[in-house]
């Protein structure tokens, strides 16, 4: 009898729901026409089982931070749980989907969140180092091979993008955004969106985005991860929120909240950022998340004395969905009868949250991203490990090649590889690698046994010492192995665990025994590259005075080694440009391209002069500015111009350039440009991204390179807050990096 009932209100339920829907089910379909199925839905809902929508657990399966409820199959069968996140594989997600949809009165089906951060299976290269290859059609491209081998595991949604702008390399999470500018971040932010959401939601190998973390995590204090975040508005506006926003606008449909506060307001109660800005301002239509147990984080924060009270703030800021804190499945309902939140509060976010799940098409199937034969098939794919080989090579990023040691030539005897990171599986996947296996990694010994095949030389491999263990047992077999090559690769670097999440270090040089080891090789006078593993900037000035030659590879992920040994061997020339700061000493952080004059510049005719805003035992000058990185040919400048001095509201300025390839390779250059704004109503910075073009250009050939300024690319938030440009001189630079290239003077009217 019970199951009968169970049936037939299961029938009569999806009848109403499914009537038409099938045939536009192939087609994007529009917010209003799900509408009226979420409100007769809702009609039908209990208040448990509204609050059990807004309800997020994890299934345990990875452990992406403190576990809180192992119950998680009893709550699916309750009706108490709206989403898993960590739960993967079809045979896993098709059973937990089957409690929510066969064993619960309703049948809602589930949405199987994950860190989907940089590939699912196939690992690409850091977000950090992604950036650096400027190339939004290949981060796109990532996150299109991401969402298809993710859904072709059972998951519909990604916690992804992380689009925090960070100034602060301290901060071990630099390594999942896309470095320091708003403007480049906001792009690249969007390409993912693009990338995870696809054409059309509903289709199944694409999955819904989570852009993260709002807002401005990236600014701790300190650069100590969750640590409290504190900045003026203006800040806030103009650097920090634009990449969220972008997000936005391209379509993603969920957002999480951050654990920081700002000026005294943790993010999970921000009432102002998520209805007034988000919602009422900016037109967001997806779901809020809460990032992992934040509401209940509101207790120590000292903004709720107790855990009813931070649901009660969280729901009214506009939260809609408890990350593993089980705040609101334990205390809503009694907050609701004790009249501190409203039902209209609760149906909204259970609206929101039930618009996402239509939006993937979970009601036409549940079991949409259930497909075993997909997960046989598509997962690993030769396609995507070749995409994968390209990405690295245009994420690393040549910090040094005195004497053009780089690349190796063809005709090599011997080379002696050296390093702890030289043949670390493990490390190659960098932080968040979702479903990445260490044993699909390929190191940089694995790929240089393939080259020394093809070029026919001979390697010899010493661990030399080991990350961060003070041990210097090793050097001596390095040294030797160094002595009798011709050749020295050094790969030095980070353990993959020492950036990412809750891993900000205030030490950020290499650590003191790999440095040690460099010392001696490089003194042995050899062709020498240093090969980098990181996931942050690291202060290598010392390494900088002596190495030959250094390559920043990041943390490259499933294809790591080789796409780095084709750049060693210049079968790829790299082209990868910065866009993180390296600072010289840990002292000069926050650091970044884009600061303000100060009303006391140093002063170049007289750099020595005391009082001018500076340090007394360090230049201002990063080690590497932001927008850096060479090839292994070279590219000039020349001949910048503008088509008019002056411009006029609606007129558009063309600017052009000419670079040519003065060296032996044909290549990629990162062509930028700068705009400054002179004078303003508030101080601008001395330097503003506003553009780039990634051009290839074949040796001893040249391009003319073009950009398109209009006054709506020079908006600010100006001194009452609007955000205008404003008539006035400006300075434009076109160049290599932040720091060089030339310039040209116009004028708005
Ligand atoms: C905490 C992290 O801050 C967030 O980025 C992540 O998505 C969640 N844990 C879930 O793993």
């Amino acid at each position: 009898m019970k199951i009968q009932s169970h049936l037939y209100i299961f029938i009569i339920f999806f009848s109403i729901l499914f009537s038409g829907c099938h045939s536009e089910q192939k087609q994007k379909i529009g917010k209003s026409e799900y509408q009226q199925k979420i409100d007769s839905l809702i009609k039908i809902m209990t208040l448990d089982e509204k609050i059990g929508q807004l309800n997020l657990l994890s299934s345990g399966w990875d452990i992406t931070g403190p576990t809180m409820d192992p119950n998680f199959k009893q709550f699916i069968k309750q009706g108490k749980v709206g989403a898993i996140f960590n739960a993967l594989t079809v045979e896993f997600v098709t059973e937990l989907q089957r409690l929510a949809v066969e064993e619960t009165r309703l049948g809602i089906p589930l949405l199987f969140g994950y860190d989907v951060v940089h590939g699912y299976r196939t690992i690409f290269p850091i977000p950090l180092a992604q950036s650096c290859s400027w190339d939004l059609s290949m981060i796109e491209q990532s996150e299109r091979i991401a969402a298809t081998e993710a859904s072709a595991e059972g998951i519909n949604w990604t916690f992804a993008p992380m689009v925090d702008i960070s100034r602060d390399p301290r901060w071990g999470r630099v390594s999942e955004g896309a470095g320091e500018d708003t403007w480049l971040g906001s792009q690249m932010g969007a390409a993912r969106v693009k990338g995870f959401q696809g054409k059309d939601m509903s289709d199944a190998n694409t999955i819904l985005a989570c852009v993260k973390h709002f807002a401005a995590y990236g600014a701790p204090e300190a650069g100590r991860d969750y640590n409290t975040v504190d900045m003026s508005e203006r800040t806030l506006f103009e650097y920090y929120l634009p990449p969220y926003k972008a997000c936005i606008d391209a379509g993603a449909g969920s957002i999480m909240t951050s654990f920081n506060e700002i000026s005294g307001v943790p993010s999970s109660s921000n009432r102002w950022l998520f209805t007034e800005l988000l919602r009422n301002k900016w037109g967001f239509i997806g779901f809020v998340v809460t990032d992992y147990a934040s509401i209940f984080e509101l207790i120590p924060h000292g903004v709720a004395s107790d855990s009813a009270m931070a649901g009660e703030l969280a729901l009214h800021a506009g939260i809609e969905m408890d990350m593993q804190s089980t705040v609101f499945i334990n205390h809503l309902k009694k907050s609701l009868e004790n009249e501190k939140i409203t039902l209209k509060e609760i149906d909204d976010a259970v609206k929101n949250i039930l618009m996402a799940k239509y939006n993937l098409g979970l009601f036409d199937d549940p079991y949409r991203y259930c497909n075993a034969q997909r997960e046989k098939e598509e997962l690993l794919t030769p396609v995507s490990q070749q995409f994968a080989r390209d990405f690295v090579t245009k994420s690393c990023v040549l910090l040094k090649n005195e004497n053009q040691t780089l690349p190796i030539p063809a005709n090599i005897k011997k080379i002696a590889l050296i390093g702890p990171l030289a043949n670390s599986k493990e490390d190659m996947l960098g932080s968040w690698s979702a479903s990445g296996k260490a044993v699909h990694c390929i190191t940089l010994l694995e790929a240089l046994e393939e080259k020394a095949t093809k070029y026919n030389f001979k390697i010899e491999y010493a661990e030399g010492c080991q990350i961060q263990d003070p041990s210097v047992k090793g050097f001596a077999r390095a040294m030797h192995a160094a002595k009798s090559a011709d050749f020295v690769i050094l790969a030095l670097g980070e353990h993959r665990n020492m950036s990412g999440e809750a891993a900000s270090r205030t030490n950020i040089n290499l650590p003191e025994v790999q440095q040690e080891l460099a010392n001696k090789l490089i003194a042995l006078d050899k062709p020498l590259a240093v090969v980098l593993f990181n996931g942050r900037p690291l202060t290598i000035t010392e390494l900088n005075k002596t190495a030959p030659a250094i390559l920043e590879t990041w943390f490259g992920g499933t294809q790591a080694g080789n796409g780095i040994a084709d750049v060693l061997f210049g079968e790829v020339i790299p082209s990868g440009k910065l866009t993180m700061t390296f600072p010289r000493e840990v002292g000069q952080i926050p650091i970044h391209y884009n600061v303000k004059n100060t009303g006391r510049p140093i002063d170049p005719k007289n750099p020595e002069y005391k009082y001018r805003s500076k340090y007394i035992d360090c230049p201002n000058e990063p080690l590497y500015p932001f927008g850096y990185g060479l090839s292994y040919t070279q590219f000039e400048y020349s001949n910048l111009t503008i088509d008019k001095p002056e411009l006029s509201k609606s007129d558009t300025l063309h600017i052009s350039i000419e670079v040519s390839n003065t060296g032996n390779y044909d290549g990629f250059e990162i062509v930028q440009l700068y705009t400054r704004d002179l004078v303003g109503s508030v101080t601008r910075p001395i330097k503003e991204l506003k553009g780039f073009k990634k051009v290839f250009i074949p040796k001893g050939q040249k391009d003319t390179v073009t950009f398109k300024l209009t006054p709506r690319d020079l908006k600010f938030y100006n001194l009452k807050m609007k955000y205008v440009w404003e008539p006035g001189e400006f300075l434009l630079f076109v160049g290599p990096n932040s720091i060089s290239g030339l310039s040209a003077e116009f004028r708005i009217l």
